[in-house]
């Protein structure tokens, strides 16, 4: 039988990738409130696509399908960086309840531009949050994250752009 590598702590080595606990579990803790957000965002989009009624019913139909299908894709980078960072990622209604900045999506539907309404400030909240963790993680010398928050920030800042216009006369 094969001799075991001597590991006095055992299992895996802590984690040392040069930025502090306290730190990690700071940014940690700012991205999973980003997750909530997305999360929350994700699915009353999704619920927008599937009741918008009216006269624009095609235009926001398929608009609001981009617009999930982005927020999406988007949870998964988020929920893993908190998992590089050495942190559980939150996954579950109830954690994203208490976490999220952002209401529930509405119970009755709203109609078609009072969705839009919804919407330019459910992307404009989610924005302060990635925005509000922007320093921590610079400070820290995160470039991942805050490469993350970059990206996050231009598509909820140009979404809540390309929304509200639908609003102005
Ligand atoms: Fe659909």
């Amino acid at each position: 039988m094969a001799k075991k590598p001597a590991s006095p702590a055992g299992g895996a080595p802590r984690i040392n990738i040069g930025i502090s606990e306290q730190d990690r579990a700071a940014i940690a803790k700012g991205l999973s409130r980003l997750l909530a957000d997305t999360y929350t965002l994700y699915l009353t989009t999704h619920n927008f696509h599937w009741n918008v009624t009216g006269p624009m019913f095609n235009t926001l139909h398929l608009m609001f399908m981009g617009q999930y299908t982005e927020l999406w894709n988007a949870v998964d980078p988020i929920a893993e960086r908190v998992r590089s960072l050495g942190h559980t990622a939150p996954g579950s209604y109830a954690q994203f309840g208490k976490l999220t900045s952002l209401p529930d999506a509405p119970a009755e539907p709203p109609r078609a531009l009072d969705m839009v309404r919804v919407l330019v400030t459910g992307h404009e909240a989610v924005a302060r949050t990635a925005r509000e963790l922007f320093p921590l993680a610079d400070k820290a010398g995160d470039e991942p994250t805050a490469d993350l928050l970059t990206q996050r920030l231009t598509v909820h800042e140009q979404t809540a752009w390309m929304l509200r216009s639908l609003l102005e006369e």
